[in-house]
């Protein structure tokens, strides 16, 4: 990491520092990392703060410095703390070295590099245009944070968000098939708003057989939303030519093949960068049990079906010690979320040694990977 100074970092900043990764929080995981960002003042007095809401919406930077100007707080002089390095390219928002050089912010503090070539190299600019730049503070904090997804950019694949809506005992459909709908409209609609943020949506062969679904992402009163994604069907079986997935939009394409990691790879050449993963149950099993499930989110509804087909095949699991272990996770609107009468519980690949032999899905005991993740 460049520019990194020894005790180069004042109170202020580290306090700063704190809020920020609180303030990354607040938006979802996916395509883009999480990250907060506070300006402070020259005498170190907190000015405003921002983060980033997700691909194709402001960053941290932009949305801090927007703040000020809504509020009509001068930034001349002041120090931008933020939890990733401010990025260099122009994308669909603008690079923030160059929004933060022409606020007239004098000085940056940062956590990690911003590992993504196209971004990267914003600490450079900011320094070229003479900005302080410091960067290392709480940087293990902040890759912690984004662990998934640093992990993920390294890997060249998508980041995987795996969606399950289930019954209390962990069914997703009645014995003759049925599933529609095991989720309240709540959650439907919630499930409905990320599949327009996500670039790609991907379910195996049985599932198109047996529930013919359109998998676009639709507004609460069913007309297609703006942003749609790709929809993606994985499995050697042919898809039916009059699949509703296949639509007539182009956006459909399907995976001939049961290997997890082949199909994210063709994906991520088709340009996606976050994929959800939503069904059924041996597609589920296949992610989970290969290590390349960045994010859990389950939609549980306080219904019993007693038979019918499970969340999961099998993991491949066969005594408690080698159990995959997950962590709550607080960002993008919490752990644990009431959505009508359904309860929609977020998780992440779990990290703590603690009580657990296998800390994370997809990696044994010592560490060493077994799954991919
Ligand atoms: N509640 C929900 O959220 C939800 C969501 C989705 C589905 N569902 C329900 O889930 C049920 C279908 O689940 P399912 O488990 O029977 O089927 P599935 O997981 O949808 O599809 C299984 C098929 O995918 C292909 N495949 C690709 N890679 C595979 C791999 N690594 N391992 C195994 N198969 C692979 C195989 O077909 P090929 O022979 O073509 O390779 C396999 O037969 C349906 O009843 C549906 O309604 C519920």
């Amino acid at each position: 990491m460049l520019f990194r100074r020894a005790g180069a970092f004042s109170e202020a900043e580290v306090t700063a520092m704190d809020a920020a990764l609180q303030a990354a929080l607040g938006g979802p995981r996916g395509a883009n990392p999480l990250v907060g960002a506070v300006v402070l003042g020259p005498d170190g007095r907190h000015l405003v703060s921002g983060f980033h809401r997700g691909a194709g919406t402001a960053h941290a930077e932009a949305d801090a410095i927007k703040q000020a100007r809504l509020q009509g707080i001068n930034l001349e002089g002041a120090t931008m703390v933020v939890t990733l390095e401010p990025c260099n390219h122009a994308g669909r928002t603008g690079p923030c070295s160059q929004a933060i050089i022409d606020a007239g912010i004098t000085r940056v503090v940062y956590a990690v590099d911003d590992p993504h070539d196209p971004a990267a190299g914003g600490a450079r600019t900011l320094t070229a245009a003479g900005v302080d730049v410091a960067a290392g503070l709480a940087a293990g904090e902040a890759a912690e944070l984004n662990r998934e997804w640093f992990d993920a950019v390294a890997a060249k694949r998508p980041f995987v968000t795996v969606h399950i809506a289930q019954t209390l005992d962990s069914r997703i459909a009645a014995v003759d098939g049925t599933s529609q709908w095991i989720s309240s409209p709540e959650s439907l609609r919630d499930n409905h708003g990320l599949r327009g943020l996500i670039d790609a949506i991907l379910v195996g062969t049985e599932t198109v057989l047996v529930d013919n679904p359109r998998l676009t992402a639709r507004d609460p009163d069913g007309a297609l939303a703006a942003s749609q994604p790709l929809r993606a069907v994985m499995g050697l079986r042919e898809v039916p030519a009059d699949a509703t997935v296949r639509g007539t939009d182009g956006r459909f394409i399907h995976l001939p093949t049961r290997d997890p990691a082949e199909a994210l790879s063709l994906l991520f050449a088709e340009g996606a960068r976050h994929v959800m993963v939503e069904g059924g149950s041996r597609i589920l099993g296949a992610f989970l049990a290969a290590g390349l499930v960045d994010e859990l989110i389950v939609y549980l509804a306080p219904t019993l079906l007693g038979s019918g087909t499970p969340a999961l095949r099998d993991l491949g699991i066969t005594t408690l010690a080698d159990a995959q272990h997950w962590d709550w996770d607080d960002a993008g609107g919490g752990a644990v979320r009431s959505l009508g009468r359904d309860l929609r519980l977020h998780l992440r690949p779990g990290r703590t040694t603690e009580n657990h032999e296998n800390p994370t899905p997809g990696k044994d005991a010592a560490g060493s990977v077994t799954g991919g993740h």
